[in-house]
């Protein structure tokens, strides 16, 4: 039995941004329906219970600068807490020594440090110059985007460690791909993203603060605001387009509108059947983003023993699987939660192996950080996006070498009644929730603009075709 829905648009996927767009075109008075693949809201956005803890499996961390964010929290009523981040943060080198340090900076040899530095100061200026909603208008975009960022930092200095560091926080850190996968301009748009290289290199500004109770909390709220206009267990099959509408179809409903907003990874777009098939250039632009690949791991214990140790949970190391970690407990949590990443090519190497097996490498890295009590957390649980059906990979999506600077003037520009908006395709926000909500809200305005509501209020137009 299919039922079919009319409505001004409808949003395929119930993401922050699907969601968001959602709720702007409903407070313009048009009508939605928003169909969502999974029997959740939230996409990327998921806090659940894991054997009596709760954990977010997906995004978590608000910075000062992610002013939409801010904003929907604000009008939501969530609350957010700052993270743990009292006392000394640990190094380790390429050699395994493993150094407690205060400040910004690694406890490397002040050569290196001096490189570092010098790095990070020629990547501000660089990003400075980078508009993020239009990295392809700098004037050495080209020249940028067909370097790699491994290769463009290794015309800078001939210190590996002050590469392998820098390097870091982009690659491992933020892209989720081997620093040799994307270009210098690619790395630049993730810095200029977050206002600056320096805050992308600052723990304390990119991982500021967290929300009480969970970020899934926002979709959650944004959809009950929606109540039945959301539809889940829906995934798109067809988009049927021209220039008179849409229809959106899945397994049991066909959704005829106006508009058609795609809020989900540009990367899962081909999973659609377009009739008629989206244009050469939208085919060809996306078939050159591809997602990163990132094990977010959770590892809750009876207390967080580091803190007694006058550690404060927060570890970097390019040599080490586990690349960074940090204090993860839960607010107003007894208990102590660690958090760590494994990225692109390690997460590679472990997810061949047997899951005790991968479970006891990664907990012997986290312990070369804060010592073997954190060998034997009470809870242990790895998020694996890239198995998840309709996500596919983790953080987001990225180009590969040359991309860019091709193809990224047209990653937001409309085709015909279709509209796409996702943190993967944002300037500001880029890969993280305030870009995804930035898209859901710059989408939603577009369309508001030039479409007048005409149909009848949400829910008179639903009939069951067969
Ligand atoms: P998202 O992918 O969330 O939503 C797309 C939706 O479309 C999904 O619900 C999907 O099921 C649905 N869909 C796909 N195909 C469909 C189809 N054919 N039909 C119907 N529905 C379909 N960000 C941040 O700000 N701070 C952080 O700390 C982190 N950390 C982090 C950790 C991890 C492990 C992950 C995976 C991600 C983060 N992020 C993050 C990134 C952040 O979570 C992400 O950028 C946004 O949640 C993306 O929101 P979108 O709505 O754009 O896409």
């Amino acid at each position: 039995m299919t039922t079919r829905i009319d409505r001004d648009i409808v949003i395929i996927g119930a993401g922050a941004s699907g969601l968001t767009a959602a709720t702007s075109l409903r407070r313009a008075g048009l009508t939605v329906a928003v169909l969502e693949a999974r029997d959740r809201v939230g996409g990327r956005l998921w806090t659940d219970d894991i054997e009596g803890a709760t954990l977010e499996i997906g995004g978590q961390w608000v910075s000062p600068d992610q002013h939409a964010l801010k904003e929907t929290l604000a009008e939501l009523g969530l609350e957010t807490y700052s993270r743990y981040r009292t006392g000394e943060n640990v190094y380790i080198n390429d050699s395994g020594v493993r150094t407690r340090f205060e400040g910004e900076i690694f406890p490397v040899s002040p050569e290196t440090q001096a490189e570092i530095v010098a790095l990070i100061a020629t990547l501000d200026e660089l990003v400075a110059e980078v508009d993020p909603d239009r990295p392809w208008a700098h004037p050495r975009a080209v020249e940028l985007d067909r370097i790699s960022f491994a290769g463009w930092l290794a015309t800078q200095t001939a210190d590996q460690e002050a590469r392998d560091n820098v390097a870091m926080f982009i690659a491992g850190a933020m892209l989720t791909k081997p620093a040799h996968a994307f270009s210098a301009l690619q790395a630049l748009l993730m810095a200029a993203s977050a206002g600056s290289f320096s805050n992308l290199v600052d723990a304390d500004f990119i991982l500021d603060e967290r929300v009480v109770g969970g970020l899934q909390q926002v979709p959650l709220l944004l959809a009950e605001q929606l109540g039945d206009d959301v539809h889940l267990g829906q995934p798109v099959r067809t988009l049927r387009w021209s220039d008179e509408g849409v229809v959106a179809v899945t397994d049991g409903l066909e959704v005829h509108a106006r508009r058609a907003i795609l809020a989900l990874p540009p990367t899962l777009l081909s999973r659609i059947s377009f009739e008629p098939a989206l244009p050469r250039r939208q085919h060809q632009l996306h078939q050159h983003l591809s997602m990163g690949l990132v094990i977010k791991v959770h590892a809750v214990y009876k207390t967080p023993f580091w803190r007694e140790d006058g550690l404060s949970g927060t570890a970097f190391s390019p040599y080490e699987l586990v690349h960074e970690a940090y204090d993860n407990t839960n607010f107003g949590d007894d208990r102590g939660t660690l958090v760590g990443f494994v990225s692109d090519e390690a997460a590679d190497a472990v997810f061949r192996l047997p899951a005790e097996e991968r479970r006891a490498r990664i907990l012997l890295s986290l312990s070369h950080y804060f010592g073997d009590k954190a060998l034997s957390p009470a809870v242990y649980y790895e998020s694996d996006w890239g198995n998840e059906e309709w996500t596919r990979g983790a953080y987001a999506a990225s180009f590969d070498l040359g991309g860019l600077a091709r193809y990224g003037a047209d990653l937001r520009t409309p085709v015909g009644p279709i509209h796409f908006s996702c943190s993967d395709l944002a300037g500001k926000g880029y890969q993280h929730v305030d870009g995804a909500i930035r898209m859901g809200r710059d989408t939603a305005a577009a369309i508001a603009a030039v479409l007048e509501p005409v149909l009848e209020p949400v829910g008179a137009l639903t009939s069951v075709l067969d």
